[in-house]
């Protein structure tokens, strides 16, 4: 990992819904913890069912802002003007072993240091509203920047989710592959090709 690649974060800018109404996004903070808490605790069952967690309050946002520690960690987040986080979005340059051994029984070689990995969540009353897209986006936009060759979507998406499908096929991700993971749930692998 280079220096740029260490110090990278991504650009705070104002991003506009569907609606008009305007949201920030911006890095995650390790001051983000208890705002991260209680954007998780809201999720309904039905996008936790999408968005699997052991824990949707303090520990898993405890999880994630210590994880800001680990350079290859960039996640970032949207808020709304009350500064209430709408989006929560894990964006990370590791690979960990076991997504390796899963692409390459696909026959696709991932590469450490090229392969970037993320997943969205948006709050229930911000989803179709624009806002998955514009973290996509910015994943990629972000991808580009850290000169990575692939994105992987973290963990894939569960097959059912047509929602998730859609915005990721929206930008050309492709699905190379099908898993049964440990909620016992189908999951499509899918990735972005930046550069072969
Ligand atoms: C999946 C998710 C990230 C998508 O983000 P979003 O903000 O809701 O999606 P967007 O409004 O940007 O819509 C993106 C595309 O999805 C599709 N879409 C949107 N709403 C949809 C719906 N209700 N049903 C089917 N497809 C839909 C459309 O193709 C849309 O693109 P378009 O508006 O340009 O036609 C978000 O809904 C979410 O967090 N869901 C719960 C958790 C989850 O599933 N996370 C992803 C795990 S892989």
């Amino acid at each position: 990992m280079n220096t740029y690649q260490k110090n990278y974060k991504v650009q705070k800018r104002i991003v506009t819904r569907k609606n008009g109404e305007k949201v920030l996004l911006r890095s995650m903070e390790t001051s983000d913890k208890s705002k991260l808490a209680e954007f998780l605790s809201k999720l309904s069952d039905k996008t936790r069912y999408f968005y699997q967690l052991d824990d949707y309050g303090d520990k898993s946002a405890e999880h994630l802002c210590s994880s800001l520690s680990n350079p290859e960690k960039k996640h970032f987040i949207i808020e709304n003007n009350a500064k209430d986080i709408i989006a929560l979005v894990k964006f990370s340059l590791d690979l960990p072993e076991k997504d390796r051994v899963r692409f390459a029984a696909y026959g696709i070689e991932l590469k450490p240091g090229e392969t970037s990995r993320c997943g969205t969540c948006v709050a229930d009353a911000y989803q179709s509203s624009g806002i998955g897209s514009i973290t996509l986006e910015q994943v990629i936009n972000s991808s580009i920047e850290l000169n990575q060759s692939i994105v992987m979507l973290s963990g894939g998406t569960v097959t059912e989710n047509k929602k998730a499908v859609n915005t990721v096929q929206k930008f050309s991700f492709e699905i190379v592959g099908k898993y049964i993971d440990s909620y016992a749930q189908e999951r499509l692998d899918m990735l972005y090709i930046i550069k072969e």
